[in-house]
């Protein structure tokens, strides 16, 4: 008995290893491995019989079928990585594989263009300082509106077309999506004491037809600082700073009044036209002038409204527009490619 299972490993040694040597092809690996160590092959029967041995030629006769096991499955493996050497060096030879072509790309992904130019803003001003804070889409009339001091009724919320929320309390529609970042000056200050220095992106919606220059979505950062003795320098050297980080070290800042209900006193800021250096072109509208944000000093009715001493604490804010940012940056005509899912567009940034 010990005999018969001793020589059946040995002829099962010499000819799998005689068999192998004479594979070829896959074909040939495959049934070569079915039949020695399939399931139903020869190894693999003798390694099933060996439980019913008595122990001591359990004991050498397993030995010996496990370390068969082991060499013909290295053998196996090398066998298959010899062939496929050899395949890839007929290839080369006869110049069907040429290993020195690049290979292909892979397609990789990357950051839409607003999602670089947001990250620029903010990068900007975390490094002066401000930290980033967020607030809600939706909003409630009182933080977009009333307690920024425009009133129901009052003109000024003609500058802002918006979308209401179909949602009814005392007859009113209270709630709306917010068309600026503003609001957020007035929760932050709410919740916290000065110093204060943040910055908040997010989404606004206006209801309004879309052209080269109007979108119904857009993406705004607002900039807030409060403390004692926040000045209109202070305003200035931030604004020109980021504009000049933004846009090149060499660019001129203008500061113009403008109206916002919410500072007093109010001022857009310019970049003189890094496109014709002042002269006149499409880009600025032959101005020489770009405008890139709204700010002004934040209105002391504010500060007072969320509980500050007017007396002690001033501060300043700005909001921007970052897809006005981004098309200035990257020369675009049409802020409505950016939302358009054209890949042939998003691939250039
Ligand atoms: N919220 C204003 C807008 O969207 C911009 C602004 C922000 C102006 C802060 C002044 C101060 O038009």
């Amino acid at each position: 008995m010990m005999s018969s299972i001793a020589e059946e490993l040995e002829s099962i040694d010499r000819e799998a290893r005689a068999a192998l040597a004479e594979a070829t092809e896959e074909g040939q690996l495959e049934s070569w491995w079915q039949q020695y160590l399939g399931r139903r092959g020869r190894l693999t029967q003798v390694l099933r019989s060996l439980p019913s041995l008595p122990l001591e030629e359990r004991r050498q006769v397993g030995a010996r079928a496990n370390a068969l096991k082991e060499a013909l499955q290295t053998a196996y493996e090398e066998r298959r990585a010899h062939l496929e050497r050899v395949r890839l060096a007929r290839e080369v030879a006869q110049a069907q594989l040429d290993v020195s072509l690049p290979g292909r790309p892979l397609p990789v992904g990357r950051l839409h263009p607003i999602t670089q130019t947001l990250r620029d803003i903010l990068a900007c001003f975390q490094s002066m300082g401000f930290q980033v804070v967020e607030g809600p889409e939706v909003e409630w009339d009182y933080y977009n509106f009333e307690a920024l001091l425009i009133p129901k009724d009052h003109p000024a919320r003609d500058m802002w077309a918006t979308l209401w929320v179909d949602y009814e309390r005392d007859g009113e529609r209270p709630m709306l999506l917010r068309t600026h970042t503003s609001p957020n000056q007035v929760r932050y200050m709410e919740r916290h004491q000065p110093p204060i220095r943040i910055v908040s992106p997010g989404r606004c919606y206006r209801y309004e037809a879309t052209d080269p220059t109007h979108e119904w979505m857009l993406t705004q950062v607002e900039v807030l600082a409060v403390d004692e003795g926040i000045s209109m320098a202070d305003l200035k050297g931030t604004l020109a700073d980021f504009a000049r980080r933004i846009f090149g070290a060499e660019r001129q800042v203008r500061f113009r009044c403008e109206y916002y209900p919410f500072v007093e006193p109010g001022m857009d800021v310019l970049i003189d036209c890094f496109q014709c250096r002042g002269e006149g072109c499409r880009t600025c509208g032959y101005t020489g002038w770009i405008e890139i944000l709204g700010s002004g000093m934040v209105h002391p009715q504010i500060l007072a409204n969320v509980g500050y001493d007017p007396e002690r604490y001033t501060g300043f804010a700005a909001g921007l527009g970052v897809e006005r940012i981004a098309m200035l940056r990257h020369g675009i005509d049409d802020i409505r490619l950016f939302y358009q899912n054209d890949l042939r567009f998003l691939e250039q940034f």
